[in-house]
């Protein structure tokens, strides 16, 4: 396991226990890092503290991603309680339940826009923001979650297909912008799993199922399995690799019919 003793990271997209964050978050702390949590409404406060009160001196703040004045607010107090920042993990992603149950040809402009809003241009709003906490500590290493919808056509991902798209070429954009600051910027392409995002998919659990049939490995992925990619990409064991999105997907998304 990469040693992330005295990094100071920044976890966006904690709701549960089941939250892909929360395992990346649980596994950053084991390699020592300290650690600030973001809840993005007072519905999910309580949940983001009580988890976060099993980890060693976190931060927990508010921050609803689509606003820019909390993102604002949380560089703010980063800032001051960090000094700086070494690492971030987003983890933030939502669609209108009823452009995930409809026709994707029946979306709506505004459906279109909050999912594209709160699913991908919040990674460069979030980014721009701890950019010059990174700069302080000489670089540091941005991560986002992503899925193979952006690429391909899932029964019923629809929108969320087209927000995961825009999000892995602003992982492209990004790492071209901050390469030069050393700030890296990549993203994990995970394999389906039963979260609270992935229950607003309707149909997902066949999903599932034809991981177990189809993938390389037979089988799925799990939260753990993500969150020890994430470390690597977090740590400087992964220093010479930006721009890139890795798939933990059990090989999926090489199989063809
Ligand atoms: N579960 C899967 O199968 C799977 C596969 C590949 C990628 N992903 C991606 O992983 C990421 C994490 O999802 P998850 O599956 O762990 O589910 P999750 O529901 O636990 O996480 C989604 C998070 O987005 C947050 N969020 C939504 N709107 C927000 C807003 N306005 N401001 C701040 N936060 C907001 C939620 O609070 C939640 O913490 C998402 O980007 C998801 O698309 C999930």
């Amino acid at each position: 396991m990469p040693d992330l003793s005295g990094k100071h990271g920044l976890i966006v997209g904690v709701a549960n226990k089941r939250s892909i964050s929360w395992a990346i978050a649980q596994a950053a702390a084991a390699a020592g890092a300290r650690l600030a949590l973001t809840y993005p409404s007072e519905r999910l406060e309580e949940n983001v503290r009580e988890l976060a009160a099993t980890l060693d001196n976190p931060l927990v703040l508010p921050c609803d991603v689509a606003s820019d004045q909390q993102i604002a607010d949380l560089g703010v107090t980063l800032d001051r309680e960090f000094g700086g920042l070494d690492f971030f993990v987003h983890g933030a992603a939502f669609a209108p339940k009823e452009a995930l149950d409809s026709p994707f040809v029946e979306t709506s402009r505004e459906s279109f826009r909050m999912a594209l809003d709160v699913s991908a241009y919040s990674l460069v709003g979030l980014t721009r923001a701890v950019a010059p906490l990174m700069e302080k500590r000489g670089g540091g290493s941005v991560l986002t979650l992503t899925y193979l919808g952006s690429q391909r056509v899932f029964t019923n991902y629809n929108v969320m297909g087209v927000a995961k798209a825009a999000l892995e070429s602003s992982v492209r954009y990004l790492a071209a912008d901050l390469g030069p600051k050393n700030i890296r910027v990549n993203a994990i392409s995970a394999g389906a799993i039963k979260t609270l995002a992935a229950a607003g998919i309707s149909g997902f659990s066949s999903i599932l199922q034809v991981y177990r049939d189809k993938a390389p490995l037979r089988r799925g992925v799990d939260q753990g399995e993500v969150a020890d990619a994430a470390i690597f990409l977090l740590s400087p064991d992964s220093r010479a690799i930006t721009g890139e999105v890795l798939m933990v997907d059990a090989g999926y998304h090489v199989v063809g019919f």
